[in-house]
């Protein structure tokens, strides 16, 4: 490889859930291309991810959106160090695309190949932007991976430097992800997909405080189970749990739809959109409040603010928490659901309150993107941390 370590050129590609990526990343900190293929629009018309659909459009978009990334990067494939690639949590299906794609792409230019953890990933969207903004990060750092399919909180301490990380997984979701029900909530109040963003725009003009949602006591796992997932338990059981559940505000949002007479409405609401959706696939919330006010009535507003206010504030309460018990000097928040505005807010008002840093990503990369990617596979390339050509994707992939 010669010059690698001085250039660190990384093309990173990513292909886990239903957005196609690459990117290439200059030593671990400069972003020259990011390109993401969301196939969100498809998607839409089933209210969630069709993983068959999924690796179809993959297999439809990889090599555009590479393309695409090399063009961007103005840098040709001679140009690169290494090809950094999502082995997994994700689909089966989707993730084998990215995978044989960039095991072909290795084999044919002689390169390395990196394996990274998609969740590593999100974590590693932030400290690459610290890095960018000389923010300093002290260890050890607690990071809530917030996503459609996480919501899982790390102790991360850096091993070396610039090169490992160790993580250790303190609280995890014990069934939906907080990503999955803004998005179900989403659905059962007829608005669009995917949900978070709705009702982020949506939970501004309605009253946090109108409907109360509690989050009751959840069931300690078992520790062996948690042992057979490799996370670290150590006294934890013993101390706090630092674990989550969505399911059951969920469940109780449709049981206020149902119980106050708003059924109707929702009806009413989904099929004023879906109309709209399809004339005009590009429409977000804030548009169609203003387009047509009279579908989002008062009430529904207010529910959508309790839930939002609910579910932010319960990830704050657990996030903080574990930061105290654990002596984090830092947090960080990543993962789509990141991107919403009041738990921008509320963290960053809580975190000033305790004197504690934390950092969130550019929306750009709060959400799935390849440049995460190649970022978190910086610190394998210069430690020489490289996959095997018996690379294969791994859905159910844990992180530490
Ligand atoms: O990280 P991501 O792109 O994909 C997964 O790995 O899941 O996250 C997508 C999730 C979706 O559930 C989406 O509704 C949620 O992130 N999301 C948001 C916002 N933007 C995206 N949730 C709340 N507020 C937002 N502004
Ligand atoms: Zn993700």
């Amino acid at each position: 490889m010669a010059n690698s370590a001085g250039r660190g050129l990384i093309l990173g590609i990513e292909s886990s859930c239903d957005e196609t990526a690459a990117a290439v990343v200059r030593g671990g900190r400069e972003v020259l291309a990011n390109v993401v293929a969301s196939q969100m629009a498809l998607h839409a018309n089933y209210g969630g991810v069709v993983p068959e659909l999924a690796s179809r459009e993959h297999l439809r978009n990889i090599v555009p959106v590479v393309r695409a990334a090399m063009v961007q990067a103005g840098a040709g494939f001679a140009d690169l160090d290494a090809i950094a690639v999502t082995e997994g949590p994700g689909l089966a299906g989707a993730l084998l695309v990215g995978i044989t794609y960039a095991k072909a792409l290795a084999l044919g230019r002689s390169l390395p190949l990196i394996a990274v953890n998609h969740l590593e990933g999100h974590i590693h969207a932030v400290l690459m932007e610290a890095r960018v903004r000389e923010q300093a990060m002290e260890m050890p750092l607690l990071a809530l991976v917030v996503s459609g399919g996480h919501t899982h909180l790390y102790l991360c301490t850096q091993v070396s430097d610039p090169g490992l990380w160790r993580y250790r997984n303190v609280g995890r979701t014990v069934d939906d992800a907080a990503g999955e029900a803004f998005d179900k909530v989403a659905k059962l109040l007829g608005l669009g997909y995917p949900g978070g963003p709705w009702l982020d725009a949506l939970a501004v003009h309605g009253n946090p405080k109108a409907v109360e949602f509690k989050f009751g006591p959840i069931k300690r796992r078992d520790k062996s189970e948690s042992q057979r997932n490799g996370e670290g338990t150590e006294g934890s059981e013993d101390r706090r749990n630092f674990d989550f559940s969505f399911s059951g505000i969920k469940t109780a949002v449709l049981r206020y739809v149902q119980g106050h007479g708003m059924a109707e409405r929702v009806e009413a609401r989904r099929a004023r959109l879906t109309t709209a959706l399809k004339q005009w696939p590009e429409l977000r919330a804030a548009e169609a409040l203003h387009e047509m006010p009279e579908v989002f009535d008062a009430q529904t507003l207010d529910l959508i603010a309790s839930f939002q206010y609910a579910v932010v504030g319960n990830l704050l309460k657990q996030t903080f928490a574990a930061a105290e018990a654990y002596a984090a000097r830092g947090i960080i928040v990543s993962g789509g659901v990141a991107a919403n505005s009041e738990l921008r807010q509320r963290f960053t008002a809580e975190a000033d309150r305790r004197g504690l840093p934390v950092a969130f990503p550019t929306i750009a990369l709060s959400t799935d993107n390849a440049a995460m990617i190649a970022a978190a596979a910086w610190g394998k390339f210069c430690a020489g941390e490289f996959a095997g050509d018996d690379l294969v994707a791994v859905p159910g992939l844990k992180l530490g």
